[in-house]
């Protein structure tokens, strides 16, 4: 199972790959909880990539695409993966299919911009599993704790107002060309998009997604 899980900023990909991930047994590579990694631990790609982050832009596509390269390369993902917010360009895109990689499913989740700043100003992670939970929509068990470890959940730093809505304006600049590009391809060979309404509660939206899959 290799699926790319495609959505503007705060559509729930990070909270629905969890799901998916668990039922197929497979790893989530996320390259933004990536980059949060290794902004923490203060690596030299944490400094390179730190303005760019907070700013809400993208971060250079060589440095992403060598990031999901070594990460492809690791033991876990010999049965497949789910890609969290990779491809974000076209050119990432390109660069995944000249690597080989022949993709199952393109999970597209749908949520009108309205609905991002609510959500975004709302959510908490858990910085070191990258466990999303929202103050009103799916809260912690204890508040400000992460369920499975009672570490203490942080808000993120790009979730600013002003930095939200520069994300969305990039998402709908340089990320969702991605829909035609993918929608394209799913006529041809094994590639199956499937397009999600991701208005509603985190259960049902998990069910469509998985049901889809089958
Ligand atoms: P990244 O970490 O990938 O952020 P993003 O794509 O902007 O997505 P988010 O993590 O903000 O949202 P999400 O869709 O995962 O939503 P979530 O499940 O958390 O990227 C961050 C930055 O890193 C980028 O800006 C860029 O600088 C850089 N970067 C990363 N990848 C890159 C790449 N490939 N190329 C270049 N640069 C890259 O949900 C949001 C909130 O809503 C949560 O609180 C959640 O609890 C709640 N929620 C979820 N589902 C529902 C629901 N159904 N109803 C109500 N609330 C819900």
């Amino acid at each position: 199972m290799k699926t790319i899980l495609l959505g503007p900023p705060g559509a729930g990909k990070g909270t629905q790959a969890q799901f998916i991930c668990q039922a197929y047994d497979i790893p989530q590579i996320s390259t933004g909880d990536m980059l949060r990694a290794a902004v923490s631990a203060g690596s030299e790609l944490g400094h390179r990539v730190k303005a760019v982050m907070d700013s809400g832009a993208l971060v250079s596509d060589d440095i992403i695409i060598e990031l999901v390269k070594e990460r492809l390369a690791a033991d876990d993902c010999v049965n497949g993966y789910l890609f969290d917010g990779f491809p974000r360009t076209i050119s990432q895109a390109q660069a995944l299919e000249a690597a080989g990689v022949a993709l199952d499913a393109v999970v597209e989740i749908r949520v009108p911009d309205e609905e991002i700043a609510k959500r975004m100003s709302g959510r908490r992670v858990h910085p070191g599993s990258g466990r999303v939970y929202h103050l009103v929509y799916n809260p912690p068990q204890i508040e400000g704790r992460d369920d499975e470890t009672g570490e203490r959940l942080i808000q993120r730093g790009d979730d600013q107002e002003d930095t939200v809505r520069e994300r969305l304006g990039v998402y709908h600049d340089q990320t969702h060309p991605l829909v035609e590009f993918y929608l394209a391809k799913s006529g041809h060979g094994d590639l199956r998009y499937i397009e999600i309404d991701g208005l509603g509660d985190v259960e049902g939206i998990k069910r469509q997604i998985l049901n889809s899959l089958g």
